[in-house]
């Protein structure tokens, strides 16, 4: 059977649990026919034991998105494994506890540029990281909460999303002389590790029982696993600098 990704090497971050975006996104790309390799935080182990749960095998490479030496030897290590790679998907997110949960006012300064550095910049850090691999372009896909808006307990990771979308829009301006794409999938609330980190998630979470047009599954990542898969495919070859939401439709709704 054919599939969507077949043929491709892609470059997954962010598998943690069975419960990440990005471990659906290595499912459906799988499913979809690419060969994947996925990067591991904070231990290699933590994601070995999940990705023995995706339908074929997947090497796991240690990668501290803010560690220059992980990010240097990055290369190399994907190089000896699969040669080249067409697609990579950052799915990293984190703010310190005191930038989350109401404390908007009274964030110290180094608790806002750490949740900088780990989820906008290193957006420009893996691709150029990753750049080298991808001579015949290429697809890159982050993940975004929509940062049009100020969300109820979101605090400084909405500057951080802000950041990581202008990120994104950089970087498809640099990198598409390369035939290389840079794209997002905005993501309605999942309850991830990452969402459980936030003080009050389910108040935030709330919002999409009332407003979202389609049924919204705060525990189904499939939907967005999906669309990540689609940027990364041939169908989007023209699209780059672009958001594409996976919420329901609560993006475009009035009231
Ligand atoms: N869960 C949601 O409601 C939601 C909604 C929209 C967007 N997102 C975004 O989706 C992405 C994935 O989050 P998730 O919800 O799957 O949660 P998750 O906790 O499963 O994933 C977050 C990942 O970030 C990684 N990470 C943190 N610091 C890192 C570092 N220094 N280097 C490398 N990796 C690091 C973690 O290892 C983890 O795998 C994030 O960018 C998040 O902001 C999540």
């Amino acid at each position: 059977m054919s599939g969507i990704l077949d043929g491709k090497r892609i470059l997954i971050t962010g598998v943690l649990m069975e419960s990440s975006i990005a471990f659906h996104a290595a499912k459906v790309a799988q499913e979809q026919g690419a060969e994947v390799i996925l990067t591991a935080f904070p231990r290699p182990t933590l994601t070995e034991r999940i990705a023995r749960k995706l339908p074929k095998p997947a090497k796991v490479i240690e990668l501290d998105v803010t560690n220059t030496e992980h990010l240097d030897r990055l290369e190399g290590l994907v190089r000896d494994e699969l040669g080249s790679l067409d697609g990579v998907v950052h799915s990293i997110g984190f703010a310190p506890q005191d930038a989350l949960g109401g404390n908007f006012l009274n964030t110290p300064f180094e608790s806002v540029a750490t949740a900088m550095h780990v989820s906008a910049f290193s957006l420009k850090s893996l691709a150029m990281a990753c750049k080298p691999l991808m001579n015949d372009g290429g697809s890159i896909v982050g993940l975004t909460f929509d940062a049009q808006f100020a969300w109820p307990q979101y605090d400084w990771m909405g500057p951080a999303k802000a950041a990581l979308e202008a990120t994104s829009r950089y970087l498809a301006r640099d990198l598409g002389k390369d035939d290389i794409r840079c794209n997002l999938v905005s993501a309605g609330p999942l309850k991830s590790m990452a969402a459980k980190s936030i003080p009050g998630f389910t108040e935030l979470a709330d919002v999409w029982n009332t407003r979202s047009p389609l049924s919204w599954d705060m525990e189904d990542p499939e939907p967005a696993g999906r669309g990540i898969v689609a940027l990364l495919s041939d169908f989007f070859p023209k699209t780059t600098g672009e958001i594409i939401h996976v919420d329901g439709g609560v993006h475009m709704m009035g009231a």
